[in-house]
């Protein structure tokens, strides 16, 4: 279930009838699948095999194909990074600029954590929502955002796109926006 930290105030919204609302009212998809489902041995694995992808689709198939169907998108991959990943503290760098796209970015999380940061209405201003497995947001197309991951580091994630040629960081310049 994720949490939200709204960045102004520090407060924090728990439980899945008040993060669904907060979100919902941010214009962010929220859903969850059943992380049951994923086989035992792929689970808690950060490094994985062509194959062991593929099972990941192929265990959430039903799912993927029913956002698919409701979303538009064309096509989707799994995702990893680990400790593993070369370069991963550059990695996270770049990543660490809000940003904004055309298109939702869509992710479901199978293991380990991450957060997107989100800038929200004027009133309610940049939120975290942290995300742990079986949690599926989608961040509206032309809305600043930034992924990260927690302090463990670690994750696996399905993407979706309706269409991968298209989807292309613009940097969002925010003298407003602190890290934190
Ligand atoms: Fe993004």
């Amino acid at each position: 279930m994720a949490e939200i930290r709204i960045r102004n105030t520090n407060e924090r919204i728990q439980g899945d009838v008040n993060v669904g609302a907060f979100l919902s009212g941010q214009s962010v998809i929220y859903e969850q699948w059943d992380i049951s489902k994923l086989p035992a041995h792929l689970q808690g694995k950060f490094v994985l095999s062509d194959e062991e992808k593929s099972e990941i689709l192929s265990t959430y198939d039903t799912e993927i194909r029913d956002l698919a169907l409701r979303r538009g998108y064309q096509t989707w991959d799994v995702i990893t990074l680990s400790e593993a990943t070369p370069n991963l503290d550059e990695l996270l760098k770049k990543f660490e600029d809000v940003h904004t796209h055309t298109e939702d970015e869509i992710r479901a999380i199978i293991a380990g954590r991450g957060i997107f940061i989100i800038k929200g209405s004027d009133d309610v201003g940049y939120f975290d929502v942290e995300l742990e497995p079986g949690d599926i947001i989608s961040v509206p197309e032309n809305t600043p955002h930034f992924f990260t991951l927690m302090d463990n580091r670690k994750i696996v994630a399905v993407r979706l796109f309706v269409e991968t040629n298209g989807w292309v960081a613009y940097p969002f310049a925010d003298p407003t926006f602190q890290k934190a």
